[in-house]
């Protein structure tokens, strides 16, 4: 229907009967004051608001458009369509561009909610179109047994079998570089403020340069004989130096503590290799702030390393996989003293052909940046309160709609939010998972 056909009150008074709002009392005010006004503002607003409840009418209730299989499979070509189910009341397949999750994406649904499946079929996808997969795995130690599925997998256990000097920086960036990188995600990580980054970086200069790493020695200090000159060095009386002090030592005591092995060496396992290949880091026994430190310096690690080698631009080559996304990019409420080191990487990385898969059960503890960074927006079952109003925001969702994240949803099946669509949210559901 063309609106300038609409623009008669007859055609109106049609639309609202296919509505079934023709009875409702606000309505025929708005229409009954239309009809005097003439005005094309509120007459837009109104056949915009029937026109979609009388599709909501036409599908029995169903208050989300259908989407065709031509918008769907528009401008993807053949082999780098990946398959995640299919719309819900259709039968057009619901298809991602595998460039696309270079854009990132975010799953957000409640304990339960099929989160974690949605996530292996992505994974299954990616592997099938050659694309490496790097995925964290935190607490509930999901994908250590991956590769039981999928022989081509190697998994680290962080706490067990890993070596890893975070001091030694990638191939082809300077020392000085890597120093102020390091510094700042260990300080954003950890909480420490501006003295303890000022400290750390001429403490750094110094270690560096007598290990002769300035001077291309290819030896690097490790982490313990970092602690070790820090612990040492004379600062005098109680002041704010001695106190960033304290505070940097007590934050690499629970790091030697308890995971002196890992850290102990000069050089670690080629990370580089690690991004050639499907990994699993199983984060094993790590506390919180050290799961966000070790998994941000590592993408951080591979980043400066791509950029070192000028290598952009080349398309999807990994996906980094990461579910119980609220341990890697916690919302922050003061930026100068944490932030969640991901958030300019999400920026960053779609240029060097490496897209993020983050999973969360609690979008309202989640950092910003991702729900603006994110292509593709996913939402399963989620419950009710504020994070149902988080996330009916961001999708752009009517009551309506916003009605299924609160338990509308069957297991398994999600709302899709990605600007491919103008924006307009539609329910794909997705099979079990199957090798
Ligand atoms: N698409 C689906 N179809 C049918 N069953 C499903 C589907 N997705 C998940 N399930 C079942 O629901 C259960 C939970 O799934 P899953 O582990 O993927 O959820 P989750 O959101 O990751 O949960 P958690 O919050 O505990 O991490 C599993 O037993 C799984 O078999
Ligand atoms: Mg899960």
């Amino acid at each position: 229907m063309r609106q300038q056909n609409l623009f008669n009150m007859n055609g109106l008074f049609e639309l609202a009967r296919l509505a079934k709002m023709d009875k409702d009392p606000t309505t025929q005010k708005r229409l009954y004051l239309l009809g005097r006004s003439n005005n094309r503002n509120v007459f837009n607003a109104l056949v915009k608001e029937l026109r979609h409840k009388a599709l909501i009418e036409k599908l029995d209730g169903y208050p989300f458009s259908p989407v065709s299989e031509e918008l769907m499979l528009s401008g993807i070509p053949s082999n780098d369509r990946i398959q995640l189910g299919q719309v819900k009341k259709s039968a057009v397949p619901f298809v991602i561009n595998l460039q696309d999750l270079a854009k990132h994406c975010v799953i957000f649904g409640g304990t339960g909610s099929g989160k974690t499946t949605w996530l292996m079929h992505m994974i299954k996808q990616c592997l099938e179109k050659n694309i490496r997969v790097f995925i964290f795995d935190t607490e509930k130690r999901d994908y250590r047994g991956i590769f039981k599925i999928y022989k081509e997998f190697l998994v680290f256990d962080l706490s067990k079998n890993f070596k890893f000097n975070v001091m030694q920086p990638p191939p082809g960036v300077s020392i000085l570089q890597w120093i102020i990188t390091l510094v700042q995600v260990f300080c954003k990580t950890h909480s420490l403020l501006n003295l303890s980054e000022a400290l750390l970086i001429k403490e750094f200069k110094i270690i560096f340069q007598r290990y002769g790493s300035f001077d291309n020695s290819g030896v690097y200090p490790s982490l313990l004989d970092f602690y070790d000159q820090i612990t040492k060095r004379y600062i005098k009386g109680n002041s704010n130096v001695s106190r960033s002090r304290d505070s940097i030592v007590a934050r690499l005591d629970t790091y030697l503590e308890t995971h002196a092995d890992v850290f102990d060496c000069s050089t670690g396992f080629p990370i580089q290799e690690l991004f050639e290949n499907n990994v699993v880091i199983d984060f094993g026994t790590f506390t919180e702030d050290q799961k966000r430190f070790l998994s941000s310096i590592l993408m951080y690690w591979i980043f400066l390393y791509r950029i070192a080698k000028g290598d952009k631009g080349k398309g999807l080559r990994n996906a980094i996989i990461m579910d119980e996304g609220k341990f890697f990019a916690p919302k922050v409420n003061n930026s100068s003293i944490a932030f969640s080191a991901i958030s300019y990487l999400y920026d960053q990385f779609r240029a060097y052909g490496v897209g993020l898969c983050l999973a969360t059960h609690s979008p309202h503890y989640l950092e910003e940046s991702v729900f603006v960074n994110s292509y593709h927006k996913v939402s399963l079952s989620l419950g009710t309160g504020e994070e149902n109003t988080k996330i009916k925001r961001i999708f752009q969702m009517n009551d309506e709609q916003c009605d299924y994240l609160g338990g509308k949803l069957s297991v398994g099946e999600g709302i899709v939010h990605c600007p491919r669509f103008g924006g307009e949210p539609f329910v794909v559901q997705v099979p079990p998972f199957q090798p």
